[in-house]
């Protein structure tokens, strides 16, 4: 599908960003830094930092805050593919169309790779040029999001539970809205606050972030049957091979589009007050749907 300029042009934009963020390869211990930069670059599409940038949009605001807390989830989200491939995890030997970091790296530095990539989200937060207020707003709601309470890690642990079993659609909205949504929620929440966006307008985003992030997720579950390992630059086909709690797995693939959509157009009706100015985040939302990749 062809993507509108602004995809480009802001995914230029935070590759510099995360390039100058991140410690060189020739800093000691060279393997560690190697090792974090080379999953970091292997070539996300970089969707959670590009959330962020075009939600601080909305407010007018000056955008470079933006991308401290874009790039601080960018180094969460890649840190969750490196333990997500781990053997003792999903066991997954093809990330981003590259061997996976402990494939090329060995285990134990893939494991650290990942625990270093946390840690310099919050360093990174914490060099932001925001108001020290907005910085703390930003800390709370992408901690939050990383953790065990409707958080990331809460979700990965209840998809690694509910492999092999029979999960009724609670827990599988459960698994998705912790595992995916909530680092997407955080995208956009972090955004409006570097824009020192109004309470209502965080919340409403907030929101925005939460429905995309879940309908995202249930398009990751779709693309893992229907399209190749090639175009999607992971191994396809797995959730059926492991027995993941899948939308498909509990839905069929008809209904599972069916509630993508209808999620994605209950996420865009939130936009509704920000008309124009909210054009950029609805064409992401459109896309994070119909993508193939
Ligand atoms: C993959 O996320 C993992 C999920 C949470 C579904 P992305 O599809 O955003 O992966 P990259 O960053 O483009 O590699
Ligand atoms: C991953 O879900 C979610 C996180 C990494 C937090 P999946 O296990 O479905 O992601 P892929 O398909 O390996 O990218
Ligand atoms: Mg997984
Ligand atoms: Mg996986
Ligand atoms: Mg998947």
């Amino acid at each position: 599908m062809k993507l509108p300029a602004f995809f480009e042009e802001d995914r230029i934009a935070v590759d510099a960003h995360l390039d100058r963020l991140m410690p060189a390869e020739t800093l000691q211990p060279p393997s560690i830094h190697q090792a974090m930069r080379y999953s970091v670059f292997a070539g996300g599409k970089r969707i959670r930092p590009i959330l962020c940038l075009e939600t601080a949009r909305i407010f007018d605001a000056d955008v470079l805050p933006a991308f401290y807390p874009g790039c601080a989830i960018e180094f969460i989200h890649t840190y969750s593919l490196i333990h997500d491939d781990l053997p003792a995890l999903d066991n997954d030997d093809l990330r981003r169309g590259k061997p996976t970091c402990h494939k090329k790296f060995g285990e134990a530095t893939a494991i650290l790779a990942g625990d270093a990539l946390l840690t310099l989200a919050f360093e990174t937060i914490a060099a932001s040029p925001a108001p020290a207020d907005r910085r703390v707003a930003i800390i709370t709601e992408i901690s939050t999001a990383a953790g065990t309470i409707h958080g990331m890690v809460g979700g990965q642990v209840a998809d690694l539970e509910a492999e092999g079993r029979r999960v009724g659609p609670e827990t599988l909205e459960y698994i998705h809205r912790s595992k995916t949504a909530a680092l997407i929620r955080a995208s956009l929440a972090s955004g409006a606050l570097s824009a020192g966006a109004p309470p209502d307008d965080v919340a409403r985003l907030r929101r925005f972030g939460e429905t995309i992030g879940w309908a995202f997720q249930v398009t990751d579950d779709i693309l893992d049957v229907e399209e190749s390992s090639a175009a999607l630059g992971k191994t396809a086909g797995k959730d059926i091979a492991q027995q993941k709690a899948t939308y498909p797995a509990v839905f069929g693939l008809p209904r599972s589009h069916e509630i993508a959509n209808e999620l994605a157009n209950k996420a865009i009706a939130e936009l509704q007050p920000y008309g124009e100015r909210a054009e950029c985040l609805r064409a992401i939302a459109e896309f994070l749907v119909l993508r193939r990749t």
